[in-house]
């Protein structure tokens, strides 16, 4: 039996929940030749959106769709190595004309493409050193976009990297490729909401106003939950009400903590049989232990003021003003100005996220496994 709740790879489109209006937004605005800019918290399901919209069938039929995540690149040429890459990978399929046409008009890296001499399958072997000219290279790929044989689509996944790029001048550059082309639309996306907005609003920053904003919030309650006993009892199986909507409400809706738990619930529970909350707890309980030895690597590498503040932060859920006076004294941590560092040190490992709200920033535990392993644990 499969198992309808998906955690990775591409969702089949009976088990993707909802996003419809989303995904008409999305869509509409893309063939209204607009660029789109997707924003959510980590895990809420941007990547899956992308893939979902490349797979509507009014975006198939007409458009070269191509997705690269950009979150592991340190500079520009790591990024058009990945858009090379990616290319190259989306026409292969197509076909030896729409690869050739490709490779001819990308000559600063033509290098990097051959044809298996036994297999006879056409090979991309450029290596992340060898993009010795990324601007260059970067302008031809977008000269090529702009005459593929289809219009194109282009995903840029968590582009925020690109203000850490080495090159500062990469947001403007780009900008200057994107703005001349009309046969290529783009969807910039990312989870830093606080980069991605400042690079999109403000009137001095190159992308200003140049991309419709899309905000990934939670998918709602009564959706979630429909999804989910459905999937239930289409398989002979069933799942009440109070049981899904207690996980909803544990994780705030944050779709990736959700379908993990349904994900491991689901084959637990034999045909016939119902799966109730203590189940949920159960299959949370065994998540968690499960990753336990992840975690315990993770905060190992930490200083004692790091992990101090990890766990002051995981015990308060949500944490304001964690560098006043009074929460260092309430959480027996050293000093407003260790915080301070600590807390640049988790951001930047990722462990902890924000948000902004009118009582100013709000930290939280980016993972909400390992946040019940740290409340637990510490
Ligand atoms: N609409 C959806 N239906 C079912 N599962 C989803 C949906 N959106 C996301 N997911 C699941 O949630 C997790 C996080 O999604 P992802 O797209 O990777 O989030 P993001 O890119 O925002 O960090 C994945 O495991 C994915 O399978
Ligand atoms: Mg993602």
């Amino acid at each position: 039996m499969n198992n309808p709740f998906y955690i990775s790879g591409i969702i089949p489109e009976p088990y993707f929940c909802d996003r419809e209006k989303e995904t008409q937004n999305i869509v509409d605005t893309l063939m209204n030749q607009g660029d789109v800019l997707l924003t959510s918290a980590r895990r809420m399901g941007k990547t899956q959106l992308i893939r979902h919209i490349f797979e509507q069938a009014s975006i198939k039929e007409k458009y070269y769709t191509f997705y690269i995540d950009i979150y592991a690149t340190s500079d520009l040429g790591e990024m058009v190595f990945l858009m090379g890459k990616e290319i190259f990978k989306t026409l292969v399929p197509k076909g030896r004309r729409a690869l050739k046409y490709f490779w001819e008009n990308v000559r600063s890296i033509s290098a990097g493409f051959s044809i298996d001499p036994i297999s006879g399958k056409p090979r991309f072997d450029l290596k992340l050193g060898e993009i010795y000219t990324p601007e260059l290279t970067l302008e031809e790929i977008c000269q090529y976009l702009e005459s593929a044989g289809k219009p194109c689509i282009f995903a840029i996944d968590e582009f925020q990297q690109i203000t850490r790029y080495r090159q500062t001048n990469t947001e403007a550059l780009l900008r200057s490729c994107v703005q001349k082309m009309s046969n290529c639309r783009f969807i910039f996306s990312g989870s830093d909401r606080h980069i991605l907005e400042q690079m999109f609003s403000s009137y001095s920053k190159p992308f200003y106003n140049s991309a419709k904003a899309v905000y990934l919030d939670r998918i709602e309650k009564e959706a979630y939950l429909r999804f989910v006993i459905g999937n239930f009892s289409e398989n002979g199986k069933s799942i009440s009400e109070d049981a899904v909507s207690y996980c909803y409400d544990l994780f705030e809706g944050y779709t990736y903590y959700m379908q993990k738990t349904f994900h491991e619930l689901f084959p637990q529970i034999s045909a016939g049989a119902a799966a109730t909350k203590e189940s949920v707890d159960g299959t949370i309980r065994g998540i968690i232990d499960e990753g336990s030895h992840a975690f315990s690597e993770l905060t190992a590498q930490l200083s004692i003021a790091q992990k101090g503040l990890l766990c002051a932060i995981a015990q308060a859920g949500k944490a304001r003003s964690v560098t006043s006076g009074s929460f260092v004294k309430a959480n027996a941590l050293t000093s407003p100005s260790s915080v301070q560092k600590s807390l640049a040190t988790l951001l930047d490992l990722q462990l902890i996220s924000y948000q902004l709200t009118p009582g100013g920033k709000e930290y939280f535990v980016a993972d909400k496994f390992m946040e019940r392993w740290l409340k637990e644990t510490y």
